[in-house]
C-alpha cells in the first residue's frame, strides 16, 4: 500500500469516530470524514452492494481526489470501508477521478477510473490530462493495474478534447464483453458520450460516438451512464453550462436523461425523448447498478457546496409512458414504522396540523385534491422542519401546475439557490405526493415518481413540526409513518 493511502486510511479512521451519530443522516450516505462529491463504483458483488464515492478526506473542499468506500446489504444502512484509491501514482497525481465497478470472471472486483495528470504548455499554462485508469480487489483492497492508463489520447476520436474526457461507466454486454461510457469534449465545445469495449476489462477499443450533445443541453456531459430498461435505451448524463428549457432545466449544472432505442449496427442512441432527472435544487452526477433481482436502482449526489456532503436516497427505476420513473427503493417499507392515517380532511383558506404528524426521519404520503372541482383551490402548501424560527415549504398551484419548494427559511446562511419550481404533468383534481425526510435532506416523489425534487436542508433537529395550508378549500388525504 502507498503512504498516501495508508495516510487516508489512519486519518479518517481516527477522525471518524469524533463524528457523532446524529450529526450523520440516519440512511443516507455521508463522507466518513471531510468532503464527499460524485458517487463511483455502486455495484453489487459477492452479496453485498458497494458505493464509491469522489472524497476528499482532509477538508470539506474539494481537493486532491481519493475514493471513498461503504458497503451495505440493504442500501439503507451503510458501513464504512478504508479508502479504495488515492491519486499517488505518475499518471493520477492529479486526481482519481469518477468512475465505476464490476466482477470479472475470475471473481475479483475491478475499478475502472478518470487519472488525472497534468501538462505544461509552451506558454506556460498547465492544463489537466484525463485518461482511463483500472484497479483490481477484492471488495476491500484494490491494486493499480501495472499497464496504466489504459485509455489515452490516442484513443479518441477525431477533434475530441483530452483535457475532459472523464468517468467512464462499465457494463458487462450480452455478447460477453465489457462495454464503457465515457464523457468526452467535441471541437464544438459541448459534450458527446464515447462507446469503448473490452474483452477483458484491461484491453479498450473505441467503438463509437454514443451520443452527440450539439450545444442542446449545456456544454460539457459528466458521468454518464447507459442501459436498458423497460425496453428502452437510458442515457444519463450530467451536463455543465445548462440554460433553462421553461421548467425543465436550470442554470448551470444539470442532469439529463435521454430516452431512446439502439441502433445496433451503428452503435449510436436515437433519441426519442429528453428530461431533467430531478427537479429540485441538490442532485447531480448519479449513477446505477442493477440489482440481482433485476431492479435498476440509481443513487446522486446531493449537491451541496456549504455544509454536509451527502449521497441521496437510492432509487428504483422504471420507463412509463416515455418517462423516466423513480419510486424510492422498495428496502425503504422495513423502515416504516407507526403509521398514522388521516382521510378527507378539509382545509378551507387556514393552517393547520395534525396529531403525531411530525418528524424528521419520516416517509409520508399526501394527496391533495380539490374540495369541490368546481372551485380549485388556489394554494396549497406543505411546511417541514418547522418550528417558530424555521421551515422548508412545498407549495402547489393547480391553476399553473406548479410545485415549488422553497428551503429560504431553512437555517441557510449562504446566498444560494433556495428555490426551485417543477411543471406537474397533472390535472388539478389529484396532486400525489411521498415526502422522505432524513434529518438535512428532503426528497419528494410527484404522482407515483414520474418527478422528483431533491433538497439539502440545514434546519436544526428540534424543528419537527408540519403544517399544511390552503387557500380556497383543499382536501387530503395523508400516510405517515416514522423511518427507524
Ligand atoms: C462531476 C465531476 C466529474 C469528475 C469529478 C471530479 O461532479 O466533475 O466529471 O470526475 O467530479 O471530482
Amino acid at each position: 500500500m502507498s503512504e498516501m493511502l495508508e495516510k487516508a486510511r489512519k486519518y479518517e479512521f481516527i477522525q471518524g469516530q469524533q463524528i457523532k451519530e446524529e450529526e450523520r443522516p440516519a440512511f443516507h450516505i455521508t463522507p466518513y470524514v471531510g468532503w464527499m462529491n460524485d458517487p463511483n463504483g455502486f455495484s453489487y458483488y459477492k452479496g453485498e452492494y458497494h458505493l464509491f464515492y469522489q472524497y476528499n478526506p482532509y477538508s470539506t473542499h474539494w481537493d486532491s481526489m481519493h475514493w471513498g468506500h461503504v458497503v451495505s446489504k440493504d442500501l439503507l444502512h451503510w458501513n464504512y470501508v478504508p479508502t479504495a484509491l488515492a491519486p499517488d501514482e505518475d499518471y493520477d497525481k492529479f486526481g482519481c477521478f469518477s468512475g465505476s465497478a464490476i466482477e470479472l470472471e475470475d471473481g475479483r472486483q475491478l475499478l475502472m477510473y478518470t487519472s488525472v495528470n497534468q501538462e505544461k504548455l509552451e506558454d506556460g499554462t498547465v492544463r489537466d490530462i484525463q485518461t482511463q485508469a483500472v484497479a483490481v480487489g477484492d471488495g476491500k483492497d484494490y491494486k493499480k493495474y501495472e499497464k496504466n492508463p489504459v485509455l489515452t489520447a490516442k484513443d479518441l476520436p477525431e477533434g475530441a478534447s483530452k483535457v475532459d474526457f472523464r468517468d467512464p461507466k462499465i457494463w458487462k454486454g450480452k455478447d460477453g464483453n465489457f462495454y464503457c461510457v465515457i464523457g468526452s469534449r467535441p471541437a464544438d465545445g459541448s459534450g458527446q458520450i464515447l462507446l469503448y469495449r473490452s474483452e477483458n476489462g484491461f484491453d479498450w477499443k473505441f467503438v463509437s460516438i454514443l451520443a452527440k450533445n450539439k450545444k442542446r443541453f449545456g456544454k460539457m456531459w459528466e458521468c454518464p451512464d447507459f442501459f436498458e430498461l423497460d425496453g428502452k435505451h437510458v442515457l444519463l448524463t450530467s451536463p455543465q453550462d445548462m440554460l433553462p428549457e421553461g421548467l425543465e432545466y436550470h442554470n448551470g449544472n444539470g442532469t439529463l436523461c435521454i430516452i431512446g432505442e439502439m441502433d445496433q449496427d451503428k452503435y449510436t442512441l436515437k433519441e426519442q425523448f429528453a428530461q431533467s432527472v430531478d427537479y429540485g435544487i441538490d442532485f447531480y452526477a448519479m449513477q446505477t447498478l442493477g440489482t440481482p433481482d433485476g431492479r435498476r436502482i440509481m443513487i446522486g449526489w446531493m449537491q451541496n457546496w456549504d455544509t454536509i456532503a451527502q449521497m441521496s436516497l437510492p432509487r428504483e427505476l422504471s420507463v412509463k409512458n416515455g418517462r423516466l420513473y423513480q419510486t424510492p427503493i422498495k428496502e425503504l417499507d422495513a423502515m416504516r414504522k407507526d403509521r398514522v392515517e388521516y382521510n378527507n380532511v378539509v382545509i378551507n383558506n387556514d393552517t393547520i396540523s395534525l396529531d403525531k404528524i411530525e418528524g424528521r426521519t419520516i416517509d409520508m404520503e399526501l394527496v391533495i385534491r380539490p374540495e369541490d372541482k368546481e372551485n380549485v383551490y388556489k394554494k396549497f402548501a406543505l411546511r417541514f422542519a418547522q418550528n417558530e424560527r424555521f421551515h422548508t415549504e412545498l407549495c402547489f398551484r393547480p391553476d399553473e401546475s406548479v410545485l415549488k419548494i422553497d428551503r429560504k427559511f431553512s437555517g441557510s446562511e449562504r446566498a444560494l439557490v433556495h428555490q426551485r419550481r417543477c411543471l406537474v404533468n397533472g390535472d388539478a383534481n389529484e396532486l400525489k405526493l411521498r415526502v422522505i425526510l432524513d434529518r438535512f435532506s428532503a426528497e419528494v416523489f410527484i404522482n407515483d415518481g414520474e418527478q422528483v425534487m431533491s433538497a439539502v436542508i440545514f434546519t436544526e433537529q428540534e424543528a419537527k413540526g408540519i403544517s399544511f395550508f390552503a387557500e380556497g378549500a383543499a382536501k387530503i388525504d395523508v400516510v405517515k409513518y416514522d423511518l427507524v
